[in-house]
């Protein structure tokens, strides 16, 4: 999930950087939309080249001050707004050219490391995890939601196979005391029969709350849907992933508008819905392994991407009705 890492306070690794620049070709200018603004790192690249111009959201409000260094030096090429990315089609970009649009998953470094967004397993005190912009945290779901929401979430979110044992042990902490980090962590550690020595035994309860926390799931179908709306034809639309979650609905996104899959031979040519995207590769693309020398976290990095081959702003997609499962699991956070 840590897509960027800042080892020192000056050194940033922008992950899969030289692949997503070779993708998007800022050499020849244009204007450019970075869903997922973070440090800042594919926003400066862009900038660097002439006749460039970047659009960068983040729902997180602390990414303001990395843009402000920005907003100085390239006063009237660059926009930052302190936005959810589902919600791009509030920036009226319907008549822009855009020609790329990227979306660079996950968290970075920092925002794990920040002990206030309680994101880490080693964090102390009330469970958080919100990323910006939310309606409700961690705390909120592990002592109210129900037991059987609960275990939805951390089996389908997290893939965790232990979800029933840890949900009764939180479901009977709970009646005793509020659930902080550390209680959750000991809770998890307690009901896992068998020791896993490769992956800390909270890390898929805690991905799990933080898809469920930052509504992840429908951001990212929403922010698709969205980005593909404004684009220009023959413009890029790029997503770098983190967990098998997001890879799957990317992928299925692409996928079903880039084929016309249930389409009968015998329907004529005429009345065929017409195709959206080309995708360029079919496989994912992945960092080297010399970027994962550098960059540990970048090792579960996915990058996917499709040219627009249409100049529709409105699309039929089956997207919704494909995750349904998932977004309903995400609805469970409606009441809180
Ligand atoms: C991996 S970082 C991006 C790093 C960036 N590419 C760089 O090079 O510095 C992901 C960023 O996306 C932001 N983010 C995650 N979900 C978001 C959403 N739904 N809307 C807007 N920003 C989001 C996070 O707050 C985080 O700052």
């Amino acid at each position: 999930m840590e897509a960027t890492i800042e080892l020192d306070a000056k050194k940033h690794y922008p992950v899969l950087l030289k692949e997503v620049i070779s993708i998007i070709s800022p050499q020849y200018g244009g204007t450019f939309i970075d869903c997922t603004f973070g440090q800042g790192g594919y926003t400066k690249k862009l900038l660097e080249f002439e006749n460039t111009k970047v659009i960068a959201l983040d729902r997180d409000i602390e990414s303001k001050t990395k843009a402000e260094k920005f907003l100085i030096e390239y006063q009237d090429r660059f926009i930052f707004k302190n936005l959810k990315f589902s919600q791009l089609n509030n920036l009226k970009l319907k008549n822009e050219n855009i020609k790329a649009i990227v979306f660079d998953l996950g968290y970075s470094y920092s925002q794990i490391k920040d002990p206030k967004k309680g994101l880490s397993f080693e964090s102390e005190g009330n469970l958080n995890m919100r990323m910006g912009l939310n309606s409700f945290s961690a705390d909120d779901v592990i002592n109210k939601l129900e037991e059987n929401e609960l275990e939805k979430i951390f089996k389908f979110f997290g893939e965790e196979k232990e979800s029933k044992k840890i949900v009764r042990y939180i479901i009977n902490e709970r009646l005793k005391k509020k659930i902080d980090t550390q209680t959750l962590v000991e809770l998890i550690e307690r009901s896992k029969r068998k020791k896993n020595f490769k992956i800390h035994s909270a890390t898929k309860v805690f991905q799990a709350l933080r898809i469920f926390v930052n509504k992840e799931i429908s951001e990212l179908i929403n922010g698709l849907i969205n980005a593909t709306k404004v684009l220009q034809k023959d413009g890029i639309l790029l997503v770098v992933t983190f967990h098998s979650l997001e890879d799957k609905i990317v992928k299925y996104f692409f996928k079903s508008l880039a084929e016309n899959k249930s389409i009968s031979r015998y329907v004529p040519k005429t009345e065929q819905p017409d195709i959206l995207f080309k995708l360029i590769q079919k496989k994912p693309i992945i960092p080297s392994k010399e970027e994962i020398r550098e960059n540990p976290p970048s090792r579960s990095a996915k990058l996917r991407y499709v040219l627009k081959k249409k100049d529709f702003y409105e699309f039929e997609t089956d997207i919704f009705e494909k995750f349904k499962n998932l977004l309903n699991i995400e609805s469970f956070g409606n009441k809180l």
